[in-house]
């Protein structure tokens, strides 16, 4: 039986040590931490993750700023406010949250923010500081989960890592990481042939292909790290993930639980990344 990897519990962690930097920093050099969060239009789910995003800056001490945009906001009066932020002496740190209405584009959007306020390490030159790991962002999720397997003490150095998904925001980065790390990696996707016969060659198995309980045990080795970044529902509803839990957790050796699991990483990991820009823009390390 694995052992569960409390997600809930490392991304407290991770937030009480950005804590302590922030009120130690503001005390020794005056540092305030602001963070922009952009949201345009009335999506429900992009809604509950910026109010949530605004509840971790309080937590830990930052002043957040909210521009909440009709969603019949133009391309041009975004990249507008983008450009007013970028300005702004009190913004460290800018969010716009994804998805965008569909007549805005969002590359143009990303391409927009300043590279030194980009906390998601979405712009064309964080994602380039990755390939060549001289980074000062890492995007929040494969961050994350780093620090998820981290938590385990198991050692990525000459494992085979597999990661299943391809995007941008997690499958590519979380591919270099595990390199950087010293894994072993290979990227599977949706036309990966054989990829219960390489799943099971895992040592490390990260799961973000958005397909509900896609992994199942029986794709899994024993002992391996299971880490899932899925976020689905179930055939009654329910929130599950892109691993098969129940099936998953008799092989794994460590496995995160959806909900519990990468979810609240993310935001911490935000938080993180923001903090290190309000450093950076006060010439501080
Ligand atoms: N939408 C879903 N996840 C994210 C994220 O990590 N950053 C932003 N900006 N939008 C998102």
């Amino acid at each position: 039986m694995a052992q569960i990897i409390d997600g809930k519990a490392v991304s407290a962690s991770v937030k009480a040590e950005v804590a302590e930097e922030t009120a130690r920093l503001r005390e020794t050099n005056g540092l305030k931490v602001g963070l922009a969060v952009v949201i345009v239009g009335n999506d429900p789910a992009s809604r509950v993750y910026v109010n949530n995003k605004k509840k971790a800056c309080e937590a830990v001490g930052f002043q957040s700023y909210e521009y909440a945009l009709d969603e019949s906001t133009t391309q041009e009066q975004l990249l507008d406010l983008v450009n007013v932020l970028n300005r702004d002496d009190r913004v460290n740190g800018i969010l716009v949250q994804l998805p965008l209405p569909k007549h805005i584009d969002e590359k143009a959007v990303i391409n927009a923010i300043s590279p030194d306020k980009d906390v998601d390490a979405f712009h064309p030159v964080n994602v380039g500081k990755i390939m060549i790991g001289e980074y000062s962002f890492l995007p929040c999720t494969p961050a994350g989960v780093m620090r998820l397997i981290e938590s385990t003490g198991v050692d990525i150095t000459g494992k085979q890592c597999v990661v299943i998904g391809r995007s941008n925001i997690v499958g590519k980065p979380q591919a270099m990481l595990l390199l950087q790390k010293n894994g072993t990696v290979t990227i599977c996707h949706s036309k990966t042939k054989n990829l219960k016969e390489i799943c099971l060659g895992a040592d490390i198995l990260v799961v973000a292909i958005g397909r509900a309980k896609f992994v199942t045990g029986d794709m899994i080795k024993e002992g391996a790290v299971v880490i899932d970044v899925g976020m689905d529902r179930d055939e009654n509803g329910k929130l599950c993930g892109d691993v098969d839990f129940e099936s998953a957790e008799k092989k794994a050796g460590y496995i995160t639980p959806v909900p519990g699991g990468v979810g609240p990483m993310t935001i911490a990991m935000l938080m993180k990344n923001t903090l290190t820009a309000a450093k950076q823009q006060a010439g501080i390390e």
